[in-house]
């Protein structure tokens, strides 16, 4: 599975414009840090920065909010399907198949007006955590629930995936990693969604491969595989020889690594001291504490920095939600980037049509078949 050879993977190239977000120097959204987004922005006020290029006034974020409580609910075809699917596949793939679907049912699937692409945005931001939530409870023997208008999106994932008010503090932290997943340049999924919209094809299709492209673990996949880093480490008991071991053995550990931040992922310091929070709270110090090691020990054995993945996985099993949601809910965040890279596409496009350096056989003589 090799690739590292000439241009393999686009590293370094530079495939297009963006003003949605950078990595350069400072990693922001149009403008803003992510240090200062997480400090001082809902997830909710920097959905609407992404898509809308400023950040919101109070009545444009009542109003935006206001849109996407109206828009929260699932077509009952839809409801019928999640019901009918298998209970044991990945929810990711629920979420493309419900990405796809709710498409029939978007009376604006046609309209790619900037306007059109922005209500459609609205709509699957509101549509796609309740599939989320309703093939969960579906398969965790449970009718689906509603989300609460009023409430944030944080709060709403955390009340309807576990059945009891979350606390001010789990809330917190989980808001603070939806503002980090929701953008990031241009990543494998982002990156996919604009080559489909190049082609002038409808955002739900654009969303639909995007969610496919997050599904693998070396992208977004990555945060459900921590847990599995974790468990075997903790069956170990031993955390620096597990690393020392797996390293020698060219194993990938999920987690770390990254193809731009060679000296660190800003969002993995940004979420550590919550998790640092939420392991004390929950009697997870030991986790926390093993975690810490597991990392000291990849940085220095390999130099290979902890991922925005790493902090994440801990995170979520530290508010007790399963480890089959952890991709699904960076889909509910990255929808908004997405859709912002997206629009920004279609608003100046050209087919994005790379070409190839051709490696197979010189051209030869057809042999028909009777002579093969
Ligand atoms: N564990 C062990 N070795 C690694 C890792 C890792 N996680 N990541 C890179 N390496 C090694 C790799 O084996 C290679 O070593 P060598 O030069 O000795 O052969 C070297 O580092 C370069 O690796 P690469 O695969 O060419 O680097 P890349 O820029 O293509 O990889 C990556 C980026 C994210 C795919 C990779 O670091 C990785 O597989 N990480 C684990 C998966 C992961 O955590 N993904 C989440 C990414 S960030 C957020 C997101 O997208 O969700």
């Amino acid at each position: 599975m090799s690739g590292a050879g000439k241009g393999e993977g686009l590293e370094g190239i530079t495939a297009g414009e963006t003003a949605v977000c950078t990595l350069a120097g400072h990693m922001s959204y149009r403008g803003y840090t992510i240090e200062d987004l997480a400090a001082g922005a809902t997830f909710e006020e920097v959905a609407y920065l992404l898509l809308y290029g400023e950040l919101p006034k109070p009545s444009e974020l009542a109003a935006f909010n206001e849109r996407i409580a109206a828009a929260a609910k699932l077509p009952e075809p839809i409801v019928a399907t999640l019901k009918s699917l298998p209970r044991n596949i990945p929810l990711m793939d629920v979420m493309r198949t419900g990405a796809s679907m709710l498409a029939h049912f978007d009376a604006d699937l046609a309209d790619d007006s900037r306007a059109g692409y922005l209500r459609k945005t609205e709509h699957l931001m509101a549509q796609l955590p309740l599939v989320m939530s309703t093939a969960f409870r579906f398969r965790t023997g449970r009718e689906p629930r509603e989300f609460e208008p009023g409430k944030s999106l944080a709060a709403n994932i955390l009340n309807v995936v576990r059945d009891r008010d979350p606390e001010a503090y789990e809330i917190r932290a989980m808001d603070v990693s939806l503002v980090l997943y929701a953008e990031h340049e241009f990543n494998a999924s982002t990156f996919t969604a604009r080559v489909v919209t190049s082609t002038l094809a409808d955002l739900h299709s654009a969303i639909t491969a995007a969610i496919g492209a997050l599904k693998g673990p070396l992208h977004g996949g990555a945060n459900e595989r921590v847990m599995d880093v974790l468990k075997q480490v903790e069956a170990d008991g031993d955390a620096e020889r597990w690393i020392r071991n797996a390293l020698a053995n060219k194993v990938r550990i999920m987690g770390f690594g990254h193809r731009v931040y060679k000296d660190g992922d800003p969002r993995s310091k940004i979420i550590k001291p919550f998790c640092e929070d939420l392991a004390k709270r929950t009697g997870n110090e030991r986790l926390e504490k093993m975690a810490d090691v597991i990392e000291r020990t990849i940085t220095t054995e390999k130099k290979l920095p902890a991922n925005v993945d790493w902090p994440s996985g801990r995170l979520y099993h530290y508010m007790g939600l399963p480890i089959e949601l952890y991709t699904p809910m960076f889909v509910c965040s990255r929808v908004t980037g997405w859709s912002a890279h997206a629009l920004e596409q279609h608003e100046n496009n050209r087919l994005i049509r790379p070409a190839a350096e051709y490696v197979g056989p010189a051209v030869r003589p057809f042999v028909p078949m009777a002579e093969r």
